[in-house]
């Protein structure tokens, strides 16, 4: 079967590489998959660079999510059929024409929910909805700031918002994005090119301040946002896009009593108990289906287009996600 696969970290456009290897079999208890689509997020170039925060051993294959049919169920596995549409979770390594999966481990995808939503199932919207419903708590009304806004993850945040009722401040860092994010439900957009973050988010919050705010640039923009905090402000850090350190006005944490701290999905899913895992997860495929939630798509390219595809979907202005198909 044909995979994509590393031999060494490095620059993907170097190091990626379509092979030819060995199909899986499924063992007792396993299931054969045949991927049908799987997006290329930032974590799995950051792995194939050696920069993530949990590294396979080269040669690997890149890719910690995805869908596809069921192909062949291994030795008492009697809850799944072949051709059934399944999510593997926790599963490495999809950027292949095949996984293997144990049983419990592969989410049945209802009908209604289309192929390319169900490929992005885990990592951006689980994320986006465990930072606002789950960790900042946040309420009808209240305002949530989040950085790098045009992004897969920062749209499905607005529909986020828009089913709970909780109000946007959207920080982007090229003008023309604001027309585009506003028509998606955000509430205000700030570009950091031509707007000081913090006087904006005092004349958009008031006397309220800003409690809640989400970074996934960090830098300078992140410690604007930092900066930006009212009393007692969280602000989750979650992304390195920028690639550089927040410098951080400590003087500034210290008098508003304010907190920044990181969240990571991996951890998330290691320490969280099953049973609230189970209900997020629930929840998020009924949003799925109802069209609630549905992370955007910009292109697909086949597997064997692995080095256009990964090229493409580090491209300034994308409008959604780069998915690899077969
Ligand atoms: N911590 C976790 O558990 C977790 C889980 C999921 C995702 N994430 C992180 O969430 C972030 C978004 O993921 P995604 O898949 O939604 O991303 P994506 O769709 O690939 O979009 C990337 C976005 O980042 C913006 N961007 C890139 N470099 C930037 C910079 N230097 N300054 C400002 N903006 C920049 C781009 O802006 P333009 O529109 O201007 O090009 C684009 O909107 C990533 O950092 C990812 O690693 C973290």
């Amino acid at each position: 079967m044909q995979s994509v696969r590393f031999h060494e970290f490095g620059n993907p456009a170097e190091v990626l590489k379509v092979e030819e290897v060995q199909k899986p079999e499924p063992g007792a208890g396993q299931v054969l998959v045949r991927m049908r689509a799987r997006p290329i997020n930032p974590s799995d170039l950051l792995t194939v660079r050696g920069l993530y925060g949990s590294l396979p051993v080269p040669p690997a294959t890149p890719g910690l999510e995805g869908m596809g049919e069921v192909a062949e169920v291994g030795e008492g596995v009697t809850t799944l059929r072949a051709g059934q549409r399944v999510i593997p979770l926790g599963v490495a390594g999809t950027w292949a024409e095949f996984v293997v999966a144990p049983a419990e481990r592969l989410i049945p995808v209802p009908d209604a929910v289309k192929d390319q939503t169900a490929a992005q199932f885990v990592v951006n919207p689980l994320t986006a909805w465990i930072m606002t419903v789950e960790e900042l708590a946040l309420e009808p009304g209240e305002w949530l700031l989040q950085t790098a806004a045009g992004s897969t993850l920062g749209r499905v945040v607005l529909q986020i918002a828009k089913q709970r009722g909780f109000k946007t401040i959207n920080v982007v860092r090229r003008r023309g994005q604001g027309e585009e994010l506003k028509a998606l439900g955000a509430d205000e957009v700030i570009c950091t090119d031509e707007e000081d973050v913090p006087e904006r988010v005092r004349e958009i919050t008031g006397k309220q301040g800003l409690r809640k705010a989400i970074d996934a640039v960090g830098g300078e923009t992140g410690a604007a946002v930092a900066r930006a905090l009212g009393r007692g402000g969280v602000m989750l850090v979650y992304g390195l896009l920028s690639g550089q350190p927040i410098p951080l006005d400590s003087g500034r944490m210290i008098f508003t009593s304010s907190t920044v701290r990181g969240f990571w999905l991996g951890d998330w899913m290691h320490t969280a108990p099953p049973e609230r895992q189970q209900a997020v997860a629930g929840e998020m495929l009924r949003s799925m289906a109802t069209g609630e939630i549905v992370p955007p798509v910009e292109a697909e390219y086949p597997l064997s287009e692995i080095l256009a595809a990964a090229e493409h979907s580090e491209r300034p202005g994308r409008s959604g996600k780069v998915l690899l198909v077969s």
